[in-house]
């Protein structure tokens, strides 16, 4: 196990050190159901699930069913049918190429401004510097002016207390009313943006921010730990989705099946690991547990820019199909640019405290000082 993934593989053990070992546990197997659950690893299952079984984005236990209690009927990720893709085709304009180059210069400014400690020999916070950038970034998607950090600290708070309140558990009511106090602080943020629909903006600003504050310090410590920071002069398109894959943000992503399927069919009926009657079938109320982290093989396979995961799969961190991640061109981009900005002071992990709380694995904060 190289250092670098040594270190990453912190950030699961600090927050969801059982889960963790139960997907470690059983990563042999390309699917498995335990009772009314189906854990997904195959990287065809996955695809299938994605593509190929309608899912209930209402249900309590999904993303979108947390979602909706966040921030009100109406969020981008349980809104059904029409309103569904009427939102998505507006935003997929938002966040296309020419959109992702009018926002760019909002989070260069950013990377600007605080990466100046690096060059006279001093450290730097990552974790806070991301916030903001993404915080920024959301702001302008919006068209809304709030300030970057109090946007990025209110939906990391709101997406936080969400997936708290979601465990069993003792404190579950208590955790109730925090996360009911975060949505509300988050909603108060961004509601004039949309008053029709405040859930909408509320949801896409936890989508952007939780996602880019977990995603981009983990790449960059990977790039330190692993001395990568060549490939991000000589290749940074293939580093930027080798280390996306590798960290692969949102390892796993729940969905509760509205109809039935099958999820490997190819292994034809009785011959497949979930018993008789076909590959890996799977009933309507299913819930399952579709690991991005082993379909995309990040937990076998180091980041290698010169020989990178071929395109399609290294995508599948942001998901397939109807639900696929409208915002990966963006997350793409910044984090290139995050990486360019660091590579020519070869930066070093000073030190690394994992984020126990968050409700994607993640640092909570990441000193970095120049290496060379
Ligand atoms: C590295 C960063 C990111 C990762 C790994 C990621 C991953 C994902 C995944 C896996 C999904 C669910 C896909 C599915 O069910 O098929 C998703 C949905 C979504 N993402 Fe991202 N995302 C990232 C960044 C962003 C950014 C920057 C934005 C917005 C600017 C964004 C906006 C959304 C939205 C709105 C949805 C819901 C789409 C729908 O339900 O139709 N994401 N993302």
């Amino acid at each position: 196990v190289t250092a670098a993934r040594a270190r990453d593989r912190r950030v699961y053990l600090r927050s969801h050190p059982i889960l963790f070992a139960l997907l470690a546990a059983t990563r042999h197997r390309p699917t498995l159901r335990l009772g009314g659950t189906v854990l997904v690893h195959d990287r065809a299952a996955y695809l299938a699930a994605l593509t190929r079984v309608p899912f209930d984005r209402t249900s309590e236990r999904t993303t979108g069913g947390a979602a909706s209690r966040l921030a009100g009927a109406g969020a981008v990720f349980d809104q059904q049918g029409d309103a569904h893709r009427h939102a998505r085709r507006h935003l997929a304009d938002r966040l296309g190429a020419a959109g992702v180059d009018g926002l760019r210069p909002v989070w260069t400014a950013v990377l600007r401004a605080r990466l100046a400690p690096l060059a006279t020999g001093g450290r730097l916070d990552l974790v806070p510097l991301v916030a903001e950038l993404a915080g920024a970034t959301t702001a302008a998607l919006l068209e809304i002016r709030v300030d970057p950090r109090a946007l990025a600290d209110a939906a990391r708070a709101a997406a936080a207390t969400a997936a708290r309140a979601h465990l069993p558990g003792p404190g579950r009511r208590h955790a109730g009313r925090a996360a009911a106090i975060a949505a509300d602080r988050l909603l108060a943020l961004v509601g004039p943006r949309d008053p029709a629909n405040p859930g909408r903006a509320a949801m896409l600003a936890v989508a952007a921010i939780t996602t880019t504050v977990a995603a981009v310090p983990r790449a960059a410590a990977w790039a330190c730990d692993d001395d990568l920071w060549p490939y991000a002069e000589s290749h940074p398109g293939e580093l930027t989705d080798e280390l996306l894959r590798v960290v692969a943000p949102t390892p796993l992503l729940p969905r509760v099946a509205a109809a039935g399927a099958d999820l490997l069919p190819h292994l034809g009926a009785g011959a497949g690991p979930a018993g008789p009657g076909g590959g890996c079938p799977v009933r309507a109320g299913d819930r399952l547990l579709l690991i991005a982290r082993h379909a995309v093989d990040a937990h076998r396979r180091d980041p290698d820019p010169r020989r990178p995961a071929d395109a399609r799969t290294a995508r599948l961190v942001f998901g397939a199909g109807p639900h696929a991640c409208p915002g990966a061109r963006l997350a793409r981009a910044q984090l290139t640019d995050v990486l360019a900005a660091l590579a020519p002071y070869r930066p070093v992990v000073e030190r690394a405290r994992a984020d126990r709380r968050s409700a994607l694995p993640g640092w909570a904060s990441l000193i970095l000082r120049a290496g060379a």
